[in-house]
């Protein structure tokens, strides 16, 4: 049991009791992506809890589980499979996302703790059709090999770019150096984040 379900007074026996009884089914119920102030008002079933958030600018407002990770709410219940599972225990950066612009592991963080925040995913940098800077950056300069790591390299380009917006090769490796590629791409990826400043 985590603490946070022991703070919400939530045990994960009775929340188990109340997957059991089948009036919830599944461990998370979709409301509605950008509901009004009525839905908000709504109480949510035993067992789970409301949240609330914006995902690429979208209001998004759920009911969950409340052990739902962020990762799980992105690519299983709103469909946004850009953004990848590797490790799932905060290891290898393939989950990155952007919460208020700050780069985190969605595999390591429950859902409720971005509640009301602004999340980012790899499809939010996209305009219309046209790909980021950084985006371009990375096709260019091959800042890849099998491109799984790389929606999460992408993001963790943005976040510490929007904080550091002209790095030095040296910065640009400590920046990034919470994202693993196992094909070993590094010296392209840095070269892509370089090109993406230019
Ligand atoms: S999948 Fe989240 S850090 Fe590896």
């Amino acid at each position: 049991m985590s603490e946070r379900s022991e703070s919400k007074g939530i045990s994960r026996r009775k929340f188990i009791q109340g997957v059991g009884t089948g009036v919830i089914g599944s461990s998370v119920l979709i409301d509605t992506l950008q509901a009004g102030p009525k839905d908000e008002q709504k109480q949510p079933p035993p067992g789970t809890e409301a949240l609330f958030l914006k995902v690429n600018g979208k209001s998004v407002n759920l009911k969950i589980d409340p052990e739902t990770t962020l990762i799980e709410v992105l690519r299983n219940f709103l469909h946004l499979t850009g953004t990848k599972l590797v490790c799932n225990q905060g290891e290898c950066g393939a989950c990155t996302v952007l919460l208020d612009g700050v780069a985190v592991y969605s595999c390591h963080m429950l859902a409720l703790d971005a509640a009301g925040k602004e999340v980012t995913t790899i499809e939010g940098l996209l305009t219309g059709e046209k790909l980021h800077p950084i985006q371009e950056a990375f096709v260019q300069h091959d800042g890849m090999q099998c491109g799984f790591c790389t929606p999460g390299q992408i993001m963790a380009a943005q976040a510490f770019l929007l904080k550091n917006p002209k790095p030095s090769k040296a910065q640009a490796l400590e920046g990034m150096s919470g994202n693993i590629c196992r094909g070993g791409a590094y010296p392209k990826i840095i070269e892509s984040v370089i090109a993406a400043v230019e």
